[in-house]
């Protein structure tokens, strides 16, 4: 059990580099397994989130080994076992990309239902749609998705009921290795989407579009290994500018595309702060007050949900009320009670946040309920007066690497911590 102890107050000033994008990689590495061969896949981001899945491809029988720390060469030669069992997919949602990508390679898979962040339900209808579509068998049994083709993958036209970035994933992984053409329609945009593409076509296959909601994919029979770079997550970056603003910083956020960060820009701008692009940098200044505004998080190109909780946790702080909606999840202001132990006054009511801005914000002792509700709460106590301890951060470990090195660097009070086990004593 680690906990991370923040003495909050400290402007953030300085620079940070940022990592490999975590929704890109956690689709690269399953789309290894498309080539018999050998990978080589640079700015790998240091998270847990690339470890479990990693070790999910070594089970398989592929071999992986670090060639530096952001560099992975990957071999899929030999795969024997075309599974990935409940140990390893309960810790996060992208175990299930191995079922597109062992279809397209095995025309067979074995997937135990995946785990992740909870946002109230979460289904996986249009993944199998997707699949069937292609000619695959699933069914669902005992928790484990089985999925078989019994000839071969045929392409098809696909219409997504509602814009998914897992399914359209999952059925690209597999649609590239069917024969013919797939239309993938009401496709996810994001820019995790293209670069899984890129990858792709780098590895021999015809996909195009990608990057709009029509993607259209020819078939390929053979593709091969390939070198290829990810791209700088979006998210990683949105985190640090805004930890940026809410403490009133001044901080150059480098290794980033801002093209991918301007959503984030424009509504860090309306609240008051100074944002200056550069070809692949970002500075990120507050020098006023924050202001209110309002979100409404919307699939690519529009607010993203995963930067959701970081900014309400700064609108925490900003002069008057600021409406925040959540337009892609069910339930994904779990967070806000342990925001409110730290003094900030917000009123959820079903998909929408209503917060009252207030001075400042104490220290206290939260618990990090997902991945970035972990963030929001670490910018509410890099701000806060007095000490917050953050719980269970290995939430927020599966997709922020050397989050303590980052945020120290830019002059933060953070240390991570052991926590003995509580024994509760067995009752008399
Ligand atoms: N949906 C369905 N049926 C499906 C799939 C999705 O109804 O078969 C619904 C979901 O319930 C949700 C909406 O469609 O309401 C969008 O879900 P999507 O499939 O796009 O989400 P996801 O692929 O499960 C990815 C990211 C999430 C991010 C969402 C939205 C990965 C590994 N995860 O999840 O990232 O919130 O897209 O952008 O790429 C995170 O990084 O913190 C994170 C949670």
């Amino acid at each position: 059990m680690e906990k991370f102890v923040i003495q909050g107050g400290n402007r953030l000033t300085g620079e940070v580099s940022i990592g490999g994008a975590k929704n890109a990689v956690v689709a690269v590495i399953p789309a290894t397994l498309l080539a018999k061969g050998r990978c080589v896949i640079r700015n790998i981001p240091n998270i847990s989130d690339v470890s479990i899945l990693l070790k999910m491809l070594s089970s398989m029988g592929a071999s992986v080994s670090f060639l530096d720390k952001s560099t992975v060469e990957i071999d899929t030669t030999h795969i024997h076992n075309p599974t990935v069992p409940y140990d390893l997919a309960r810790y996060l949602r992208a175990s299930y990309y191995y079922l597109g990508a062992l279809i397209g390679r095995c025309g067979r898979a074995s997937v135990s239902m995946p785990g992740g962040c909870h946002f109230g339900v979460r289904p996986i209808d249009q993944h199998i749609k997707g699949f069937e579509a292609l000619g695959a068998t699933v069914s669902i049994d005992h928790g484990m998705i089985n999925a078989k083709v019994e000839k071969q993958l045929m392409g098809s036209h696909i219409y997504f009921d509602v814009v998914s970035v897992g399914a359209t994933i999952n059925v690209m992984l597999a649609a590239v290795r069917a024969k013919g053409l797939t239309i993938l329609e009401n496709a996810a945009k994001e820019p995790h989407i293209v670069d899984l593409a890129n990858f792709l076509n780098t590895m021999g296959a015809d996909v195009r579009g990608a990057g709009t909601d029509v993607i259209k994919i020819h078939g390929v029979d053979i593709m091969r290994g390939a070198d290829y770079t990810i791209i700088p997550d979006q998210i990683e970056a949105g985190t640090y500018m805004i930890a940026a603003a809410a403490t009133g910083g001044d901080v150059l956020v480098k290794n980033v595309i801002p093209k991918h960060m301007e959503s984030i820009t424009n509504k860090l701008i309306q609240t008051g702060v100074e944002v200056e692009e550069f070809d692949e940098s970002i500075r990120v200044r507050r020098r006023g007050p924050l202001s209110a505004t309002t979100i409404k998080t919307m699939p690519h190109p529009g607010f993203p949900t995963d930067m959701q909780p970081q900014f309400t946790a700064m609108l925490t702080l900003a002069k008057g009320t600021s409406v925040v909606t959540e337009g892609v999840w069910d339930n994904r202001f779990r967070y806000v009670d342990e925001l409110a132990r730290m003094g900030a006054n917000i009123q959820v009511d079903g998909k929408v946040a209503v917060v009252q801005g207030v001075e400042t914000l104490t220290g206290a002792p939260v618990k990090a309920t997902d991945l970035r509700a972990g963030a929001a709460l670490m910018i509410a106590a890099l701000t806060a007066k007095g000490t917050t301890e953050i719980e269970d951060i290995y939430h927020i470990e599966r997709g922020y690497e050397d989050v303590v090195e980052k945020f120290r660097s830019l002059g933060a009070d953070i240390r991570r911590v052991e926590t003995p086990n509580l024994e509760i004593p067995a009752a008399l």
